[in-house]
């Protein structure tokens, strides 16, 4: 179905709302319009009620988050004890409710055409809970208590996997309806603030697994909680490129040939300042190389159909005193194809910016997903160490991509790099594919916390 053409009363209500300055809100027991068509269904929404308990939504609201940067989850995590792990549990405790009280704030301030699409209210309702279990949840004074805390966390992470699929698919259905600038604002809002709750609350959860492990025979700890100290970038370039060039056949066209192999995708070639190290988290790192390397690899294979040799992607290391630089460089033949007129619209949820957004194959793909329990499944780079640890096979053992074709990789992507003062840049050399090494090159660049000067707070 093409969501475009979906259009109900309540739509018309809340454009005609939005058009008089006013957020139209779902009303409480079911007095105004609580229901939502969808696929040709009339499914109620169970989130109605909350949008009036605001009392405690709004004193946490009215608090502003208290930001960290890199460099100080590294500092205070190095040297952890008793103390100030009960710390670092009390700081989640109370920080997390505040982060997400803004992020429910945002929501109730969408039009109602909007808060009432697939997608966003189930959203709506994870973050109402985690935000009620958080404000209960009462102060941690020890080391027993903190692990009920992390229990309790464990499952609020693992609950929110499916948030982003389900975001997606509700701001993609939401599109014709917003503004693309206030639409792509929010979605950033949205997505930012996801990954800085994560990161804290993974942080807290590996540093906590950390100090129990310290009896543990004097091993040299390459990383604090999450943070990875000392990544080196060529490792993480290899095991993304390792993994793609064998990873089952995941996409239409892959099927179509069959299984594949190494020989059928391009060679990845690293070069430049390959010894480079540098403080980051691991799996933000991984998620976009793989994100980038896949496209790549992808679009040669598509560009050279016949070719018995794939052109080479390349990827660039580059450091200097404060930042790392890489560049990926392919001969996919650019974004000609795909209709996009600025490569910085493929961060874009809106389909005006890129039509793909509504493309029936890609809402399918988020349906699929957003209703299944595991929602993403596991991170690039759990999935990654999974094939790693068991296989001698040449596909992933469980034969999953751990990114669909959802068309939220280069958004996030982009979110990732940019979370912690780098940033993303996607160029795109039209029309030299066959004879020029560098067509589609995206940059990335990354600040080393323990060497910056500046850095991003999250
Ligand atoms: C999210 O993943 O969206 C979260 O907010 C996680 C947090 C509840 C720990």
């Amino acid at each position: 179905m093409n969501a475009s053409r979906v259009t109900t009363k309540a739509a018309a209500a809340a454009a005609a709302c939005q058009a008089h300055g006013r957020a139209l809100l779902p009303s409480p027991g079911g007095g105004g319009p609580s229901h939502r068509r969808s696929l040709g269904t009339v499914r109620r929404i169970s989130t109605s009620t909350h949008f009036y308990q605001n009392k405690h939504l709004e004193a946490y609201a009215s608090k502003p988050a208290t930001r960290l940067t890199l460099r100080q989850l590294v500092y205070f995590g190095k040297y952890m004890n008793e103390e100030r792990l009960i710390k670092s549990a009390n700081y989640v405790r109370t920080e997390l409710p505040v982060r997400i009280a803004h992020r429910l704030r945002d929501m109730q301030a969408l039009p109602y055409v909007v808060v009432t699409q697939e997608g966003v209210a189930k959203v709506y309702e994870l973050y109402w809970t985690a935000f009620d279990k958080f404000r209960r949840f009462p102060e941690i004074t020890n080391l027993q208590e903190n692990d009920a805390f992390c229990e309790s966390v464990r499952g609020l992470l693992n609950d929110h996997k499916s948030v982003i699929p389900n975001l997606s698919l509700g701001l993609s259905l939401s599109s014709p309806y917003l503004l693309p600038d206030r639409l792509d604002t929010f979605m950033r809002k949205m997505l930012v603030s996801r990954i800085s709750r994560r990161v804290l609350a993974e942080h807290h959860i590996a540093l906590t697994q950390f100090l129990k492990s310290r009896h543990r025979a004097a091993e040299a700890h390459e990383n604090v909680g999450i943070i990875y100290t000392g990544l080196r970038v060529q490792d993480s370039i290899e095991r993304c490129a390792t993994y793609l060039r064998r990873r089952a056949p995941n996409t239409e066209e892959d099927a179509l040939s069959g299984p594949l192999s190494d020989a059928d995708w391009s060679e990845v070639i690293v070069d430049g300042h390959k010894d480079t190290r540098f403080a980051y988290i691991r799996e933000h790192l991984e998620y976009i190389i793989f994100e980038l390397l896949k496209n790549s690899l992808r679009a040669t294979r598509a560009k050279h159909p016949t070719a018995r040799v794939l052109p080479p992607v390349r990827v660039t290391v580059v450091a200097s005193d404060n930042d790392v630089y890489l560049r990926i460089s392919d001969q996919g033949g650019g974004l000609v194809s795909t209709g996009i007129k600025s490569p910085s619209d493929l961060f874009s949820f809106s389909h005006v910016r890129n039509a793909a957004r509504l493309a029936d194959a890609r809402l399918g793909a988020l349906r699929t997903l957003s209703s299944s329990q595991q929602g993403m499944t596991a991170t690039v780079s759990e999935q990654i160490g999974k094939w790693q640890r068991e296989s001698d096979a040449d596909v992933p053992a469980d034969g999953v991509n751990p990114h669909p074709r959802i068309g939220i990789g280069l958004p996030m992507s982009n979110i990732y790099a940019n979370y912690f003062g780098g940033s993303l840049e996607l160029v795109s050399l039209d029309g030299y594919a066959r004879r020029f090494p560098c067509f589609a090159s995206p940059s990335l660049s990354f600040s080393d916390p323990e060497r910056d000067r500046y850095l991003g707070r999250m």
